[in-house]
């Protein structure tokens, strides 16, 4: 009798536990991850959420993308959609549908929609000068973030360029690289560099051209403003030398005066 009194309320209250533990955590449906297809024809898709059971009094929803709200989502709906009208690399990401209520925690659900990477900006060119420092870029859309690389191309091969080795650093976050050369050696620095994006839906590359300058160059327009101002003297001074026997009485103020005023 009271071994079975026992089972029964040891059953009673697994039941109890099961129950409650259902009421405490709201449960969201949502639509399954995906991966976007490649190519040009894309059709709809309508990310999906539906609320199918909660404790509390259900306030609002909304939708997220990469950890920000996207505007104008927010409705009081148990069942929530976000619709992709022109799926494109640029929309994957990660979704997520938010519940608030009015006295719980709010509750979400997650869904990844993936895509190979697509490398959409970098530096096409960086001009600099020796001794200084270049910085090329490349962001990418595509999900999940893609893992970044950076190669010099040199006639047919290349070379990894690793980060932190010796005047090359490389920082990336997310969707999006930077290289940095300190210290721009006219010799060997100058050429193509390749940023690679790789996810394992795929992967994209652009290069970049780096030209140096050597550091003489920002003193050309200057030589060149000295070598005229020379050659404008070496004319005056002939000319003047030309005139002198013609008009030796008045000529000596003249050519005081002209010197003066040509002296700039
Ligand atoms: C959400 O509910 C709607 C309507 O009942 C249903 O058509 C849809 O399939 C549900 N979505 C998910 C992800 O469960
Ligand atoms: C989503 O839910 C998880 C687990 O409940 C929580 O840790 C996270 O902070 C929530 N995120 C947002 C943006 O509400
Ligand atoms: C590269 O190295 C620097 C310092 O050595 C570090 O701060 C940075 O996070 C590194 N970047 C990557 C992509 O590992
Ligand atoms: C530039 O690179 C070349 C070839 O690697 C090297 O011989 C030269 O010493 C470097 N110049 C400077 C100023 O570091
Ligand atoms: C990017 O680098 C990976 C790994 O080295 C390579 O397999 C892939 O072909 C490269 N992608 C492009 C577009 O060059």
């Amino acid at each position: 009798m009271s071994y079975a009194g026992n089972a029964l309320e040891i059953l009673f209250g697994v039941l109890m536990l099961h129950s409650g533990f259902a009421q405490n955590e709201p449960s969201i449906e949502s639509t399954d991850h995906m991966i976007l297809p490649t190519g040009s024809q894309s059709t709809p898709i309508t990310l999906q959420c539906n609320l199918t059971a909660s404790q509390s009094k259900h306030y609002e929803s909304f939708w997220m993308k990469n950890g920000e709200e996207i505007p104008e989502t927010r409705g009081n709906d148990k069942n929530t959609e976000y619709k992709l009208n022109k799926p494109r690399p640029e929309n994957s990401g990660e979704y997520m549908c938010v519940y608030t209520f009015d006295s719980a925690p709010a509750a979400n659900a997650t869904i990844e929609v993936k895509a190979a990477p697509d490398i959409t900006g970098h530096k096409r060119s960086e001009n600099k000068n020796e001794g200084e420092r270049a910085v090329l870029f490349c962001k990418s859309v595509g999900y999940p973030y893609p893992t970044w690389s950076w190669r010099k191309l040199d006639n047919g091969g290349s070379m990894d360029i690793y980060n932190s080795s010796s005047r090359f650093f490389i920082s990336s976050k997310d969707g999006y690289t930077e290289l940095s050369i300190l210290d721009l050696n006219i010799t060997s620095d100058p050429g193509e560099y390749e940023c690679n994006a790789t996810n394992f839906l795929g992967s994209n590359a652009k290069i970049s051209v780096l030209r140096v300058r050597s550091h003489l160059a920002p003193l050309w327009p200057l030589l060149g403003v000295l070598a005229e101002i020379i050659i404008l003297v070496l004319i005056i001074v002939i000319y003047e030398k030309r005139k002198k026997p013609d008009d030796v009485p008045d000529g000596e103020f003249k050519r005081v005066g002209y010197s003066f005023n040509i002296d700039y």
